[in-house]
């Protein structure tokens, strides 16, 4: 089991492409569209939202669980376009016949409403909330994918009354009704392409695994966005804790192994919501809120910037700004600017004690060395949280002495004191094992930890 211990975008399918050899499934069980990961391939890089991480390699069988909201017409996308890389799905892929299914009527809300919030408008708060309203005005409203592979014609009937209701009570005006309607007659060539992945059977995966098959489940979004546990209102619409895989991923817990960390050492949200560790506070928030409704990406900043002198500023906004620029930190799907934090050791080890995390891949890891040409001169790190008394740390603790030749003892296996210093540092304020850390953006530069060596792993272990 693998979760993002912060605000998603932690690099996650990274690390499940190096576990991915020691599993036979990798499986989803929250989330749908909402998600992505950037992959690169031999054939090419490609972005994906609903497949799970391990589509390109090849013996890996692939699941997603009825806790996912699937938009059909994007699932199919993706499977054609890995097909055009050469990958078929075709018993390799299995998809729940009771995931949520979401519909036209979901996108136009969220595109509609999901500003407070700042959804990324994929229709997943809508196709959830009807998932739990069931029925509206006498008209069942939590479709399942199977209910339209089962009755194709009646599920597109039904699609487009709710559509239709929902213009008229508009007044009949949507900048959307061509696009949705589209989307509806597109629907059976969808459904064909679908079919064949479609599992009814509820017990499949539990089969697999008494017939000895490995899972890793994979969380999409992460922890902190949790639809109870996150920082109401700002959070996905989903249960983005691992507890939840035994429920979206249709597995008993009595198979549960452990759970997997993955954070990353340049924090980064996006959309709204409270972020302690965000360098330029409220400021930071606003402008990355403004820049991605008025389309501020990352081209607009490059010609806007200078990433390098905003770096020395002492203004902790265009500290921010400039490790954004640096270290490609924009939306995979949206494009959009996310907002930058530094390290929070404190929140993740409540998240990591919260969720009983057994041990984390740090990711980025490299990126910190970016700080040692600002202001701090080091690496400010957030250690609030009862790893130690409030009254005997300040809130911001500055890292010293992490440099390039660090990351390059760390990706040549060496280790020099200063990173061998970081990881007992870190892994004493969360209070977890460090299990790989990542050194730059290649498959190569992902460093394995073995936590039995490390003295102050056993310590901050038994703390947890
Ligand atoms: P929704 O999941 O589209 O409803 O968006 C709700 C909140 O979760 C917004 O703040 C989104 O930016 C955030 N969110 C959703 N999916 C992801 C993700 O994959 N990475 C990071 N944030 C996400």
């Amino acid at each position: 089991m693998l979760v993002g211990l912060q605000y998603g975008d932690e690099g996650k399918a990274k690390i499940i492409d190096a576990l991915a050899p020691g599993y036979d499934v990798i499986a989803r069980f929250n989330g749908g569209a909402n998600a992505g990961h950037t992959i690169d391939t031999p054939h090419g890089r490609i972005a994906l939202k609903q497949l799970p991480s391990g589509v390109f390699h090849p013996h890996a069988t692939l699941y997603i669980g009825s806790g996912c909201a699937i938009n059909p017409w994007k699932l199919a996308e993706e499977i054609e376009q890995v097909r055009e890389m050469g990958v078929s799905l075709e018993g390799r892929l299995h998809i729940s016949a009771r995931a949520a299914l979401v519909q036209p009527h979901h996108i136009a809300m969220d595109r509609r409403g999901g500003d407070t919030i700042g959804t990324t408008g994929n229709g997943i708060g809508p196709c959830y909330a009807d998932r739990a309203l069931r029925v509206r005005n006498d008209t069942r409203v939590n479709l399942m994918l199977g209910d339209l592979l089962g009755n194709e014609t009646d599920t597109v009937v039904a699609m487009r009354d709710i559509f239709m209701r929902m213009i008229n009570a508009d007044g009949g005006t949507s900048p959307w009704v061509a696009e949705m309607s589209d989307l509806l007659l597109s629907l059976p060539k969808v459904a064909k392409t679908l079919r064949c992945y479609v599992q009814p059977d509820r017990t499949w995966l539990t089969n697999r695994v008494k017939a000895g098959a490995r899972v890793l489940f994979e969380g999409a979004q992460s922890v902190l966005l949790d639809v109870v546990d996150g920082s109401q209102p700002y959070v996905t619409s989903s249960h983005t804790v691992p507890a939840y895989a035994y429920v979206g991923g249709d597995l008993s817990p009595k198979y549960h192994r452990r759970v997997i960390g993955v954070a990353k050492a340049i924090v980064s949200r996006v959309g709204r919501g409270p972020f302690p560790a965000e360098l330029g506070g409220e400021r930071s928030a606003r402008y990355c809120h403004e820049a991605s409704v008025s389309n501020i990406g990352k081209a607009q900043e490059k010609t806007r910037f200078s990433a390098q002198s905003l770096l020395r500023s002492s203004d902790p906004l265009d500290v921010g700004t400039a490790l954004r620029m640096l270290t490609d930190e924009y939306g995979t799907g949206t494009g959009r600017p996310r907002r930058i934090g530094m390290l929070d050791l404190g929140e993740l080890r409540d998240v990591i004690k919260a969720h009983g995390v057994d041990c984390v891949y740090l990711n980025k890891v490299d990126c910190l060395t970016h700080y040692a040409n600002s202001s701090y001169q080091g690496v400010p790190v957030r250690v609030h949280g009862d790893a130690v008394p409030e009254d005997a740390l300040p809130d911001v603790q500055i890292y010293p002495g992490l440099t390039a030749q660090s990351i390059t003892s760390g990706r040549e296996g060496t280790l020099d004191a200063a990173l061998i210093g970081f990881i007992d540092f870190v892994e004493r304020h969360i209070g977890a094992p460090l299990a790989g850390l990542g050194l730059g953006p290649e498959r190569a530069s992902l460093v394995l930890l073995d936590p039995r060596e490390s003295a102050p792993v056993a310590q901050a272990a038994s703390d947890a």
